[in-house]
C-alpha cells in the first residue's frame, strides 16, 4: 500500500456517508452515496439520483464515475459505497460493468448504516467483465 493510502481510504468512507445526503429518493427512500479514489490521488462523489419514471434512475456509484471521467480522470484505485441499511449493500450489475471499464480490481469498500466498513477487491464480485474484442 503506497505512504498516506489509509489516510485517503478513511477520507472516502467519510465523503461517502457525507454524499449520502444528497440523494435525490424520493421514490424508493433508500439514500446511497459513492465515492472514488482517482489515481491521480482525487476523490470523486455522488449519489443516487431518481426518477418519477422509476428506470431511469441513476445509481451513487455511476454518478460518482462520470462526475470523475468528465474531469478527464481515467482511472481509480478503490470505490467506497454508503448506505442506511444495517447490511453491506454491493454494487448493482450495471455499475460493476462501469466500474470495470475505469479501474482494474480496486478496493470495494461497503459502509453501513453505523459506518461499519467491508472491503472486497472488485474481481471477487465481477470475475469475467465485458470487453469489446473485435
Ligand atoms: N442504488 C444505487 O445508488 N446503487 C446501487 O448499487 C444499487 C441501487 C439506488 C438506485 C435507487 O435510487 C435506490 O438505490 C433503490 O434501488
Amino acid at each position: 500500500m503506497p505512504k498516506h493510502t489509509h489516510i485517503l481510504i478513511e477520507e472516502l468512507v467519510k465523503r461517502s456517508i457525507q454524499a449520502k445526503n444528497r440523494a435525490y429518493a424520493p421514490y424508493s427512500g433508500f439514500r446511497v452515496g459513492a465515492c472514488v479514489l482517482t489515481t491521480n490521488g482525487r476523490i470523486y462523489c455522488g449519489a443516487n439520483i431518481e426518477n418519477a419514471s422509476y428506470s431511469l434512475t441513476i445509481c451513487a456509484e455511476r454518478v460518482a464515475i462520470f462526475r470523475a471521467v468528465f474531469e478527464e480522470e481515467r482511472g481509480f484505485t478503490a470505490i467506497a459505497i454508503a448506505t442506511d441499511s444495517d447490511e453491506f449493500v454491493y454494487p448493482c450489475g450495471a455499475c460493476r460493468q462501469v466500474i470495470s471499464e475505469f479501474s482494474d480490481n480496486p478496493d470495494v469498500i461497503l459502509i453501513n448504516k453505523n459506518g461499519e466498513t467491508k472491503t472486497v477487491k472488485f474481481k471477487q464480485i465481477f470475475p469475467d467483465a465485458f470487453r469489446l474484442k473485435r
